[in-house]
């Protein structure tokens, strides 16, 4: 039997208070909703539904996968009719999954259990105890088999009682459930067609209803507030570094991590506190992060360390390099091996080659730098000439003395010294020194200048 599965996301909702729709709102560094279709991609499954309305363009824009279809619900009219503008595609002998946009901690793993449970005929439910059910449609069990649901606003104070909750998610026969849905009515507190009346639908109809309860509850979390969203956001980011400690990966506190996109890690690497990953981040062996880095689609070799205070982005390293503190690497920063990048330099579309440092106070945009070369404090690659962007090359061996202007295009021999304080913008030939900056003279008889009136 073929698997269709829906995902609602068209409401508003208010409580974000915000102007992103709340299924576009950033959980470890992407939308809601993203989450939720990785999801369903995970299940084997070649439909998957988005049921979108607010936000409309916007979220069909910025979301994408393999096997995504979209349904408009153009007003929304509750969570039911929702579920009515996907069926007219859905096969009619597939059994139909409803996920939601805003529960995006859901595992494949749970949703798999509920499939199997509820079989190729029933009706499947999946519930959570909630220590605070608040706001949450609740169980109704007679006998110990779920009979009903009922919404908090429609629930009587005993009702309000139960902690049994429904996560929203459910699945049953496609054919079944657009029966039921044309059965929906709209009487209840909201005025709403509710998707969860069809469990009193198929009790009715004789089919059961297999209540599954999630043994995790921060997995089924429903999203409607900045707060839910912190709350879902600390529990990623718990699960995300338990996967890595369980790999091997070492964490000063695991608790002062974020990780915002996939972080792959070697043996032994170390993260201490306050680190950033964004995007796509690969770490080597042995690489060590120290406090406070911010680290975004990079590859760092095995043994690199990055001192306190980094931020590098776009970045890739060779093996046993030292970075920062405080060092900005941008996109096309690219290290060889034992580079040794300082504090204040940022490092920008340049090679610097094996055993080469750039160790203070400066800037290499555009650049080639050799093997074994030394950059001295304050150099600057003057790269830009206000329409262009120019290369530099530095060859092997070179030394680059202290505050020192490449003026690009221009290239630096293999094994020359340019002197300090050099503006450089004729090429300097190998194994010469070349100094080229205004001869020092001392005038005599110069008098400071004294403030007027003294
Ligand atoms: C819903 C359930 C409730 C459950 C809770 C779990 C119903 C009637 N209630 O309540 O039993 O405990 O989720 O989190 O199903 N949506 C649409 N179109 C609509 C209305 C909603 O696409 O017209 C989407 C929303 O974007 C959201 C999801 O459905 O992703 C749930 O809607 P929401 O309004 O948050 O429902 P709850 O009141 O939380
Ligand atoms: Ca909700």
């Amino acid at each position: 039997m073929g698997l269709s599965i829906i995902i609602l996301a068209a409401g508003q909702g208010t409580r974000m208070r915000s102007d992103l729709p709340k299924v576009l709102q950033p959980l470890a560094g992407r939308p809601l909703l993203a989450h939720v279709v990785a999801t369903a991609e995970a299940l084997s499954t070649d439909d998957v539904c988005v049921v979108y309305g607010h936000g409309g363009e916007l979220v069909r824009e910025t979301i994408s996968g393999e096997h995504l279809r979209w349904a408009l619900q153009a007003e929304q009219h509750g969570t039911g009719h929702a579920v009515m503008q996907a069926m007219p595609e859905t096969p009619d002998d597939n059994r139909v999954l409803i996920l939601f946009g805003d529960v995006p901690l859901l595992l494949p793993g749970t949703l798999q259990n509920l499939l199997i449970d509820a079989g190729d005929h029933d009706l499947g439910v999946l519930t959570v105890d909630l220590e605070d059910p608040t706001g949450y449609g609740r169980i109704v069990r007679k006998d110990g088999l779920v009979v009903r649901n009922v919404e908090h606003k429609d629930a009587t104070l005993a009702e309000q009682e139960i902690r049994e909750i429904n996560t929203g998610v459910m699945c049953c026969p496609a054919d079944r459930l657009k029966a039921w849905l044309e059965r929906l009515g709209n009487d209840n507190a909201q005025g709403e067609y509710y998707l969860t009346d069809v469990i009193a639908m198929a009790v009715a109809d004789g089919v059961t209803v297999h209540g599954v309860k999630a043994d995790n509850e921060a997995e089924v979390m429903g999203i409607n507030d900045k707060k839910q969203l912190a709350e879902a956001e600390r529990a990623l980011q718990a699960r995300l570094v338990d996967e890595l400690m369980t790999e091997g990966v070492g964490f000063a506190d695991p608790a002062r991590v974020d990780i915002r996109g996939t972080l792959k890690c070697g043996k032994d690497v170390f993260i201490d506190v306050n680190a950033v990953f964004e995007g796509r981040v690969e770490l080597g062996d042995g690489v060590t992060i120290e406090a406070h880095n911010v680290i975004r689609d990079s590859r760092l070799g095995a043994g690199t360390a990055v001192h306190p205070h980094c931020h590098i982005e776009g970045a890739k390293t060779g093996a046993d390099c030292e970075i920062g503190p405080f060092a900005r690497m941008r996109p096309g920063a690219e290290l060889r091996d034992r580079v040794k990048i300082g504090n204040f330099v940022e490092i920008k579309k340049s090679i610097v080659a094996d055993g080469s440092k750039v160790n203070h106070l400066s800037y290499i945009g555009d650049t080639d730098i050799g093997t074994l070369v030394n950059v001295g404090a304050g150099t600057i690659t003057c790269n830009y000439d206000g329409a262009n962007k120019h290369r530099t090359t530095i060859g092997d061996g070179a030394f680059i003395g202290s505050g020192v202007n490449l003026i690009a295009p221009v290239e630096v021999g293999a094994g020359a010294n340019i002197g300090a304080g050099t503006t450089l913008s004729k090429p300097a030939p190998a194994d010469k020194l070349t100094v080229g900056r205004a001869r020092q003279v001392t005038i005599e008889g110069w008098k400071r200048p004294v403030k007027k009136g003294s």
